[in-house]
């Protein structure tokens, strides 16, 4: 369970998180919608404890990442599976070493532990058999997909999900929702979806909440006017 309570954020006097609450249940995904610059990426770098706050708290099970040191937020990160906005893939390496790249940097296992683990994870995502491709040969959704399994390599218990599905045709797009979706069902991942895109949020949220503002809100149906207005 991660709670936010009565978080707040500004730059300088741009208020951007103004006493901000929600919590995530075991297996449960929520989704924070809004447009562009108006606090997402902040508020999940915030909940990890990348970005300060300047007031409220963020609990994981009940303990308060602004109660602990940072040796103790970085076990509690290494439950969290980070989706970044723009995948953030190593242009360089292949898909597997892309997986494959927090097991290596934060376990011991041995190289064919590491091979079966991201055997594994291409079947999850759905890409068995494209260990050996290199990013400039994916598509926009396959570098999606390989940034979702990047985020499992360590099997966190959450996954945050930043604009997932930006700029993906629908056909793409509907590949990524539906994995997020069985991370959930099948395997209980829960998770913050953050995005812009309606479509998305009416898909996966099993509690949808608008940021606008700095303010949220919780919303029970969605209509375009209420986004736009
Ligand atoms: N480190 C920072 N310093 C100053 N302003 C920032 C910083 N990070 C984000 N902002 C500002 O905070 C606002 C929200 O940014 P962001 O969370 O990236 O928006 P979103 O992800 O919803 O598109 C934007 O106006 C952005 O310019
Ligand atoms: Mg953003």
């Amino acid at each position: 369970m991660i709670e936010v309570k009565n978080v707040s954020k500004k730059f300088d006097s741009l208020i951007v998180l103004d006493n901000v609450s929600f919590s995530v249940g075991d297996a449960r995904l929520i989704v924070i919608l809004g447009p562009s610059g108006t606090g997402k990426t902040v508020l999940l770098k915030a909940i990890l404890g990348l970005t300060p706050v300047d007031s409220g708290e963020v609990l994981f099970d009940g303990k308060s990442i602004q109660a602990i040191d940072e040796s103790e937020i970085y076990e509690i990160r290494k439950n969290i599976g980070f989706v970044f906005q723009g995948t953030a893939l190593f242009d360089s390496m292949n898909v597997l070493d892309n997986i494959a790249l927090p097991i290596v940097e934060h376990t011991s296992a041995s190289t064919s532990e590491v091979k079966d683990k991201v055997v594994q994870i291409l079947e999850i995502i759905g890409m068995s058999g494209k260990e050996k491709l290199y990013p400039r040969s994916l598509s926009g959704g396959m570098k999606r997909l390989v940034a979702v399994g990047r985020a499992l390599a360590l099997d966190p218990k959450y996954l945050f999900y930043d604009e997932p599905t930006t700029g993906l045709d629908p056909i793409m797009r509907d590949r990524v929702v539906n994995l997020i979706i069985d991370l959930k069902k099948k395997y209980a991942k829960s998770g913050i979806v953050v995005t812009h895109d309606l479509d998305t949020a009416k898909a996966v949220g099993d509690e949808i909440y608008m940021l606008k503002k700095g303010k949220i809100s919780k919303v029970r149906q969605i209509r375009k006017e209420v986004y736009n207005g």
